[in-house]
């Protein structure tokens, strides 16, 4: 269904809250990537989410909320550190690790005595979550593994089975998954860098990246507990390699072996177009971290579904708002690797 009109925008809403009070699976847009939905207060509904997605059952889903009697019924405990975040932060694209609540079903956070909470700032899942009146746990609506689909044309390219709604938002306006950020911590840690990055979040809070974590906990504590820091994630089907060229000889040479073995190469640039390539095998993407952001997974799935051999992308500046991205990337070209 689409939301073109305000009359598709409340036939898609009572559609989708329908079959998610029946206990079925929609896929919904948000502003970060499309999500697979369910009841996060129905075990069974939640359940199907794993089946479905063939996600591994030690992997949490996060509990999306729309009005603050939520945010009570899903957190056992809502610290001074969360609310500042959340009034700086929510409705976006930033979800809290907080302690659950009786509430939340042990399936949704996979066993575990913690909640990923996020406020979505795109208007059909505010009006969706509000009219159900119940949170709704929503992973990303592509298979395990996968890239996640930015818009309802990637979903329904890589569904792994039928479903009872997509709902058609159009391209995701942000376009990466959502900065998780641990608050059960202390200080909070960065799980996973997004869009707004940890320069923005010590401006509330302090807070640690992943990396300074990792420096500092090596044979103490348990290692970091989530599994979005798996390396093999996001990736796209082809092996991705991220470079840095001089001039479109250099890039040649780089990938000199591919070329010669005739392998199909795709060419994300966003500073320096190499010379000596057909046009249709570089993809320019814009150079300010939002707008690179917005059209990355779209150029890889572009790659996927037209049968790339090798994705080569230009190494990303460096700066925080371009965390997000590079930490995609790189999973990306980590897991082509391994
Ligand atoms: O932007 C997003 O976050 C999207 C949209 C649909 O909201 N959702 C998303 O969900 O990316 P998913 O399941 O693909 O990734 C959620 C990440 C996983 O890495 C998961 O391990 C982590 O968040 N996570 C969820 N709950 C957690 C918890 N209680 N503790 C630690 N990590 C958690
Ligand atoms: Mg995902």
């Amino acid at each position: 269904m689409s939301l073109q009109t305000p009359a598709d925008f409340t036939e898609a809403v009572e559609a989708a809250a329908t079959l998610l009070r029946a206990g079925e699976l929609v896929v919904v847009p948000t502003e970060t990537v499309y999500g697979l939905a369910a009841n996060a207060f129905d075990p069974a509904a939640v359940s199907k989410i794993y089946t479905f997605k063939g996600r591994p059952s030690h992997n949490p889903i996060i509990v999306h909320v729309a009005t603050a009697d939520m945010i009570r019924e899903c957190a056992g405990e809502w610290s001074e550190e969360a609310q500042r975040l959340a009034r700086a932060f929510w409705p976006g694209p930033l979800t809290l690790v907080v302690p659950k609540s009786e509430r939340v079903p042990m399936v949704v956070t996979a066993g575990g005595a913690t909640v990923g909470l996020r406020w979505p700032s795109h208007a059909f899942m505010q009006a969706l979550i509000r009219r159900c009146g119940f949170p709704l746990a929503a992973p990303s609506a592509n298979p395990a593994n996968q890239l996640s689909p930015t818009s309802a044309d990637h979903v329904l390219h890589n569904l792994p089975g039928p479903v009872g709604l997509v709902v058609d938002g159009g391209p995701s306006n942000v376009g990466i998954e959502s900065t998780v950020v641990d608050l059960c911590r202390n200080p909070a840690v960065i799980l996973r860098p997004g869009m707004i990055h940890r320069e923005a979040l010590a401006s509330v809070i302090p807070v640690l990246s992943p990396a300074a974590v990792e420096g500092t906990q090596r044979g103490c504590e348990a290692p970091l507990k989530s599994p979005g820091l798996l390396s093999k994630h996001y990736s796209p089907r082809a092996p991705l390699r991220l470079l840095r060229w001089r001039d479109g000889a250099d890039l040649r040479e780089q990938i000199d072996s591919e070329v010669r073995a005739g392998r199909r190469v795709q060419i994300l640039c966003h500073s320096r177009i190499p010379a000596g390539f057909a046009p249709d095998q570089v993809s320019v993407i814009p150079h300010d971290a939002e707008a690179f952001a917005r059209a990355l997974y779209a150029e890889l799935h572009q790659c996927d579904q037209t049968g790339v051999e090798l994705i080569v992308v230009e190494c990303p500046p460096d700066g925080p708002e371009w965390h997000g991205v590079q930490d995609r990337l790189t999973r990306a070209s980590a897991s082509s690797e391994s």
